[in-house]
C-alpha cells in the first residue's frame, strides 16, 4: 500500500481528480469503481470542471458503483444513483448504458413466483456478470467508513464476499443520517471485498479529523475481518491519498 498525504480536501480532491482524468486520457476504455459520500465530492467537482475547460471524453468509459440503499429509488434525493447523476453523469459524455449502480429496488421486478430477497439476490448476481462482462474494474476509488467499511461492507464482511445484501450497523446509519430527511435504510446493496480486490487499481481516498482513527488503523493494523479496509493491503496496487487532518 502506498500513501499520500496531502494538505487538505482541497488538495485531495485537485490530485484524484487528476488521477481519474490521467486514468481516463491512457485508456478511453477504462472501467472505473466510484464511491459516493461526503469524500469524493471535490473529486467530482474538479473532473467536471476540467471537462468545461477541456474535453475529456468519456463516451467509452464505463463506471460501477459501489452501492446502494435498498427500497428507495432514483427519484429519492439520498439515493446514489441521484448523488451520481448530479455530481458527474449529468455533466460528462458517459453513454447511459455504461452507468452501472446495484440497483436496489430490484424487487419492483418481481414475479409472483419471485421473494423479493431472490430479485434482490438476481440483482446482485447480474451486476458481478456485468463487472465481469466489462472486462473488470481498472481503477477503482473508494472512502473509508469510520468503522473501517468500504463500500458497505461492514466489519465481519469476509474478505472473499460478492456482491450481495448487506444490513448497515448503526454507526453507519447514523454518519449518513446527514443525507436523510427520514429515517436511513437499515440494508443496502454492495460491492464485495473479493470484488473491489479483484480492480486493478484501487485508490482510497480519507479527508477530515473524524477519519483518523480508522487511518490509523489502516495504517498499522494486521489484517481483520473486523475492520474491513485492512483488505486492501494484500492488494499489490493500492494508493491512499490522505490529508493531514486525517493524519
Ligand atoms: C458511505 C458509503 C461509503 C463511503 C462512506 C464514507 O457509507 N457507502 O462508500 O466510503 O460513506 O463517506 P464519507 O466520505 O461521507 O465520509
Amino acid at each position: 500500500m502506498r500513501w499520500q498525504v496531502v494538505g487538505d480536501h482541497t488538495e485531495l480532491s485537485s490530485v484524484a481528480a487528476g488521477l481519474l482524468l490521467a486514468a481516463v486520457r491512457e485508456k478511453p476504455t477504462a472501467v472505473l469503481g466510484l464511491p459516493t459520500g461526503a469524500t469524493p465530492e471535490g473529486m467530482y467537482r474538479n473532473v467536471i470542471a476540467a471537462c468545461r475547460r477541456d474535453y475529456h471524453c468519456f463516451s467509452k468509459v464505463s463506471t460501477f458503483n459501489l452501492d446502494e440503499y435498498v427500497g428507495i429509488d432514483s427519484s429519492h434525493p439520498a439515493s446514489y444513483r441521484a448523488y451520481m447523476q448530479t455530481r458527474l453523469f449529468d455533466h460528462v459524455d458517459l453513454a447511459p448504458g455504461n452507468i452501472h449502480i446495484p440497483d436496489g429496488t430490484a424487487a419492483r421486478f418481481l414475479s409472483p413466483s419471485r421473494t423479493e430477497s431472490e430479485a434482490l439476490d438476481m440483482e446482485c448476481s447480474f451486476y458481478e456478470q456485468t463487472i465481469s462482462d466489462a472486462g473488470g474494474i481498472d481503477l477503482m476509488f473508494l472512502g473509508l467508513g469510520t468503522n473501517g467499511h468500504i463500500g458497505f461492507n461492514e466489519p465481519g464482511s469476509p474478505f472473499t464476499s460478492r456482491t450481495r445484501r448487506v444490513t448497515l450497523t448503526e454507526s453507519t446509519r447514523l454518519a449518513n443520517a446527514p443525507w436523510f430527511a427520514g429515517e436511513v435504510p437499515r440494508e443496502a446493496l454492495t460491492m464485495g471485498i473479493g470484488t473491489i480486490l479483484e480492480s486493478r487499481r484501487i485508490i482510497l481516498l480519507a479527508s477530515g479529523a473524524k477519519k483518523r482513527d480508522a487511518v490509523a488503523r489502516l495504517h498499522d493494523q494486521n489484517q481483520t475481518e473486523a475492520f474491513p479496509a485492512s483488505a486492501l493491503q494484500s492488494h499489490p496496487d493500492v494508493l491512499c491519498i490522505v490529508d493531514r487532518a486525517a493524519m
